[in-house]
């Protein structure tokens, strides 16, 4: 365990190329990580903080086949969508690379052959759902079927939605193809796995006890409780064998002769993607990437959420144990999720708040997001955004306790002094005290921050604001100008020094305002260290003038948000609509006989949950026909209805019975059917035009 690395390598989840990202990620894994990386870099440390869009997988494709694109339009597209997302926001990256790269394929297959050499791997032949229409091996999630558990019609191949029961493929009952719709059949297939039992006994010391080959690697106290509880309920529970390929047609391709149509499994390659990142960095700015990975004197921090735990704890570190060169984390400080207004941020039902929506709607309001994000990460336990909270917090935190404390001090100097900083005349014990407090506030967030307590860090920086306020507040400077003026300059005086080392405190938390404070100030910083100085600025500095720090925000703003969420809502109900069918000819609808008819008799046909067998009068005749109504009307609830008909449909057996035509009905998302009345009296015969 080294005790003072030489560098630091952060990474950040790398997120999805299949959708923007939004607050719920950001407070997740990629605030925190700035966080801290700008502290690192304000320490003077040696750090690459690395991300990149995660661009393979079945996300990806099944978002392309839904929005008729190919693969690569979609990671392209959303890989420049994040990145600038990120970037605007001020998520400070060394690199954000892509692993659809070529750099990528190279460093992934080469890892991949390295563990195939060492015999990492074991090749198991199982038989896997195959659709034989589009010639390809289906992937977990584009299976649907029946859930077993709660006999949802739409469970996925991994999971069932709404039970939330895990799955395997041939768990589903009456399966089929997301992409043709058909029942897939089963083919054998090959893959290569790895074989976590094997090691499953030192990942659990490592887990535990931090210890790595025999040696204390770090200390367990200092990662956090929920990370070492998920990590050990899945290792006492046995780890499985799992396949790192694929049978694909995304992703870096299996390096093999005879792996044609096999592709390394995402959550391989993922992780992979911080070592290629780390390389495409580092040999753009003459570095050797090595040094990061594999010294060590080099620490290891991944920042994830926690449904990337196990990836990052258990399966990437085999991985990389199992290479042998690589180095371990040293820390994955995982946090938990963050709700929205009562409910959890769902890409797919688009309950979200979006980051390049919120960077377009509250431009140059980054610091206010940054800041509400930080105060309710959701560390130790899921939280919640909501834009009333956000609004209280700007405005009675941001504006009212660190913007009005700096403005006072800047009206103050520039109204008696004409911004040249006064001397400090005569000293009394609050003047120390205050010197005292604020620095050893800034050597808490210090602390704070390398605990990965970013909450309780920004909870300081803004205790000195405090500290300020209720100093200004008990000497009240602007009483004393006339009878004691040595008094107002010495205040005076003191509370630029704590305005100057608020704007390194800070800085790792809200940097954009932290720079137009010290733009004001006239003033600039080389070490957070800097910051534990009592004169920060110097007797007869100039200050300038102080931008606006924070516009209130206003009950208008906190309204459009929830609206136009209340209405994301509405437009996800209506992406659940089937898309219209292509386009017929009026010739062919005219080809239908429809009428209105009059259910005359109505039975259950036997051994069956949906069918009804029904007597109708069309008009013209009396006819038998089958219905697959019987979960949505009784039989004696269907008796006497109009309703509508097709009359001319080419009659068909159903269950023994001939059925001569079809009754019309509509059905909605919870699949319930309703006959579709006249809304005026129809007599049977009557045509529908
Ligand atoms: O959960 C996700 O969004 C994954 N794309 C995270 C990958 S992290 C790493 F392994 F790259
Ligand atoms: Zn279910």
């Amino acid at each position: 365990m080294t005790k003072e690395p030489k560098r630091y390598l952060i990474t950040s989840a790398l997120p999805y190329a299949n959708g923007p990202i939004h607050i719920g990620h950001i407070a997740g894994a990629y605030l925190p990580a700035d966080i801290y990386v700008r502290y690192l870099r304000l320490l003077k440390k040696d750090v690459a903080f690395i991300c990149g869009s995660d661009e393979h997988g079945a996300a990806i494709t099944l978002r392309a086949k839904k929005e008729g694109q190919t693969p690569r339009q979609i990671v392209d597209h959303y890989h420049q969508l994040m990145g600038d997302a990120f970037k605007n926001f001020g998520i400070s990256f060394d690199e954000y690379h892509r692993t659809s790269s070529p750099e990528h394929k190279e460093m992934s297959q080469d890892i991949f052959k390295k563990l195939l050499e060492k015999g990492s791997f074991e090749v198991e032949t199982s038989q896997q759902y195959y659709d034989e229409e589009q010639k390809q091996f289906l992937a977990d999630r584009y299976i649907m079927g029946t859930c077993p558990n709660c006999s949802n019609e739409k469970a996925y191949g991994d999971q069932c939605e709404k039970c939330g029961t895990a799955l395997s493929p041939l768990d589903l009952i009456n399966p089929h193809s997301t992409i043709s719709g058909n029942k897939p059949v089963l083919k054998e297939t090959s893959h290569w796995y790895l074989p976590m039992a094997h090691h499953e006994k030192w990942i659990g010391q490592f887990i535990k006890e931090g210890i790595l080959d025999g040696q204390q690697h770090h200390d367990p106290k200092a990662w956090k409780a929920h990370v070492v509880g998920q990590c050990m309920s899945w290792v006492d529970g046995g780890l499985h064998s799992r396949a790192m390929t694929r049978d694909l047609d995304w992703g870096v391709p299996v390096p093999l002769e005879n792996a044609e149509g096999k592709v390394l499994y995402v959550w391989l390659d993922a992780p992979i993607g911080y070592i290629t990142n780390t390389k495409v960095w580092a040999d753009k700015n003459g570095k050797n990437w090595e040094d990061y990975w594999k010294s060590d004197d080099s620490q290891l921090i991944h920042f994830i959420g926690k449904d990337n735990i196990v990836f990052h704890c258990i399966i990437f570190p085999i991985i990389l144990k199992e290479h042998g060169e690589f180095n371990l984390p040293i820390n994955v400080p995982a946090n938990e999720f963050m709700n929205l207004e009562g409910d959890k941020i769902s890409t797919s039902r688009n309950w979200a708040v979006w980051l390049h929506e919120y960077l377009q709607e509250m431009p140059n309001k980054q610091d206010e997001m940054r800041y509400v994000l930080c105060s309710i990460m959701p560390e130790q336990k899921d939280s919640e955004f909501t834009w009333t909270d956000f609004k209280d917090r700007v405005n009675n935190e941001l504006a009212d306790i660190l913007g009005n404390f700096i403005n006072r001090v800047f009206v103050l100097t520039h109204k008696y002094y004409n911004g040249v900083l006064p001397a400090r005349e005569r000293v009394q014990d609050e003047d120390l005290q205050l010197q005292k407090d604020s620095i050893a506030t800034l050597q808490k967030i210090g602390e704070k921050l390398e605990q990965f307590r970013f909450r309780e860090g920004l909870m300081e920086a803004m205790n000195i604001a405090r500290l300020g306020n209720k100093y200004l507040t008990e000497t009240e400077p602007w009483k004393l100008i006339k009878t004691q003026p040595d008094r107002t300059a010495t205040i005076l005086h003191e509370c630029l020094q704590l305005v100057a080392r608020l704007s390194i405190a800070l800085e790792p938390f809200i940097p954009y305002t932290a720079e137009k404070i010290r733009q004001g100030l006239n003033f600039s910083f080389n070490h957070w260290k800097d910051g534990l100085q009592e004169e920060l600025l110097k007797t007869e500095h100039s200050i300038g003038q102080l931008p606006i720090l924070f516009e209130k925000i206003t009950d208008e703003v906190v309204a459009f948000q929830v609206a136009k969420l209340e209405a994301s809502k509405s437009t996800a109900v209506a992406s659940n609509v089937n898309p219209i069918k292509e386009n017929i000819a009026f010739e062919d609808f005219q080809k239908m006989d429809i009428r209105i008819a009059t259910i005359l008799e109505a039975e259950r046909i036997p051994k069956t949950k949906k069918l009804l067998k029904l007597k109708v009068d069309t008009g013209a005749d009396i006819r038998t026909v089958v219905s697959g109504i019987a979960e949505s009307y009784n039989p004696e609830d269907a008796v006497g209805k109009t309703v509508i008909m097709l009359a001319n449909l080419a009659p068909r057996e159903i269950k023994g019975v001939e059925s001569q035509g079809m009754i019309l009905m509509a059905e909605n998302e919870k699949g319930e059917l309703s006959f579709l009345t006249p809304d005026r009296a129809m007599n049977p015969g009557n045509e529908v035009k």
